[in-house]
């Protein structure tokens, strides 16, 4: 089994979603930039061995070495960014090439960055959805490796679209995974 590292800095539903569902992989690590992501005392709970180091005063490259420490010393090979609102250096994703996979909230290369349910109502659009692609120096701009599609239906804000979407994810995520961890 591939041994997978998540790296979340909130809520953590994407990360449940992808300890509950795994097959052809298992969940090494979580590690999170933010002491108080509720994700991490559900990864507590669930007996997951779990990492927090937040980057407050220190260098981007102390702050990367120590996840990156942390990771290696769990014995990760695959890192699944789960709700991580942090951009990774390129010094980082090069030391793992081809070995960090994202969840996007937007039907890429539609909406990269923030606010994607906000940016798809107002453009009109029909549908929305999610995307797990691989993690390059491109901001949300490495190879797609799946997506799913809801509706946008009248009447929907950002908050009800997320939570479409959201659910979305969560079937996504871990099919995704178990695909690319066997490739
Ligand atoms: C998810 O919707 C994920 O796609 C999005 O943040 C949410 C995290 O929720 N990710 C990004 O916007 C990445 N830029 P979760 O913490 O409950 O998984």
């Amino acid at each position: 089994l591939k041994k997978v590292g998540i790296l979340i800095s909130g809520r953590g539903s994407n990360m449940m979603a992808l300890v509950e569902r795994a097959s052809g992989y298992e969940i090494a690590l979580v590690a999170s930039d933010k002491p108080e992501a509720a994700g991490i005392g559900w990864a507590r709970e669930h007996g997951i061995a779990t990492f927090v180091q937040s980057p407050k005063g220190m260098l981007k490259g102390d702050y990367e070495a120590a996840i990156d420490r942390a990771l290696r010393d769990a014995g990760v090979q695959i890192i699944a960014l789960a709700g991580y609102m942090r951009l990774l250096s390129d010094d980082f994703v090069a030391r793992w090439r081809g070995k960090i996979i994202n969840i996007h909230p937007s039907l890429l290369p539609k909406y990269k960055g923030l606010d994607t349910h906000a940016r798809a109502i107002d453009a009109g659009d029909a549908v929305a959805g999610c995307s797990v692609h691989v993690v390059t120096e491109e901001l949300d701009g490495g190879e797609v490796l799946g997506q799913a599609e809801v509706p946008i239906l009248p009447g929907d804000t950002p908050d009800t679209l997320a939570a479409r979407v959201l659910e979305a994810e969560h079937r996504l995520y871990p099919r995704v995974l178990a695909e690319f961890c066997a490739r």
